[in-house]
């Protein structure tokens, strides 16, 4: 199996070009390799929209696209869904786990069946885009601001924020930020080979921009400690 997540990636914010897609579904193809691409932050752009998604390859087998709710509904629904070929869908519609259970959350499943139908899910979703949107702007300003040695590619859509620390240690940044009640993700957890240690992700999902600012702020003023130590 190739796990890939191809709009957007949490943590770096990137997406696979056009270009490189149908080969990748080619060569998993080749070597009977299933892909299962994890596309949770696919519909939420602000620039470009992301190419087609992988699910757009999924007729012929051997691809699973993955989407979630938790991402563009609410978070924690803990519902998603799967595009993929008629005769996997209809194999894991009869697998004992969903057949056993009644299906998957049932109650999460009825509240965004009911959402779908009153046509809900479209304009929260443009919404949400906008939003994001804001929020990401508000941070990249904050970091420009409070902290210049930050280097960030200003993402296109998702979740998150990947900063470039030149010569800090995330690790580091981390745990005086977290005296100054502040939290973030050291790019070393995102590393299988312990690397990636000047990197951090910063979410601005969930907060707005006042707080956003606030928060980079006491970033900046982690880095000056960290500096004085
Ligand atoms: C790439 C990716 N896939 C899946 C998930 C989890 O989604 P859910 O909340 O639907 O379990 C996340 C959440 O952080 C994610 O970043």
């Amino acid at each position: 199996m190739l796990y890939v997540i191809p709009s957007f990636q949490n943590p770096t914010g990137a997406t696979l070009g056009a270009e490189r897609r149908a080969p990748l579904v080619e060569v998993c193809r080749a070597h009977g390799v299933l892909l299962v691409a994890d596309e949770v932050y696919h519909g939420l752009h602000w620039s470009a929209p992301p190419p087609p998604s992988l699910g757009a390859f999924s007729a012929k087998g051997g691809v699973l696209a993955l989407g979630s709710f938790s991402k563009i509904l609410a978070p924690g629904l803990r519902l998603g869904w799967i595009h993929t070929d008629p005769a996997t869908v209809a194999r894991l519609a009869s697998s004992g786990l969903l057949d056993s259970g009644g299906g998957l959350n049932p109650f999460g499943s009825g509240v965004v069946r009911s959402a779908l139908e009153l046509g809900l899910l479209e304009p929260h979703v443009v919404r949400l885009r906008s939003e994001l949107s804001r929020r990401s702007v508000a941070l990249g300003a904050a970091l420009q601001s409070y902290l210049p040695r930050g280097r960030l590619e200003a993402p296109g859509g998702g979740y998150f924020a990947w900063v470039h620390l030149s010569g800090l240690d995330g690790e580091s940044l981390r745990a005086v930020a977290n005296e100054l009640d502040v939290d973030l993700r050291p790019g070393r957890l995102f590393s299988t080979q312990e690397g990636l240690r000047e990197y951090v992700r910063l979410s601005f999902a969930f907060y707005p921009d006042d707080l956003l600012e606030e928060g980079v702020r006491r970033l900046g003023e982690a880095v000056s400690r960290l500096g004085g130590r």
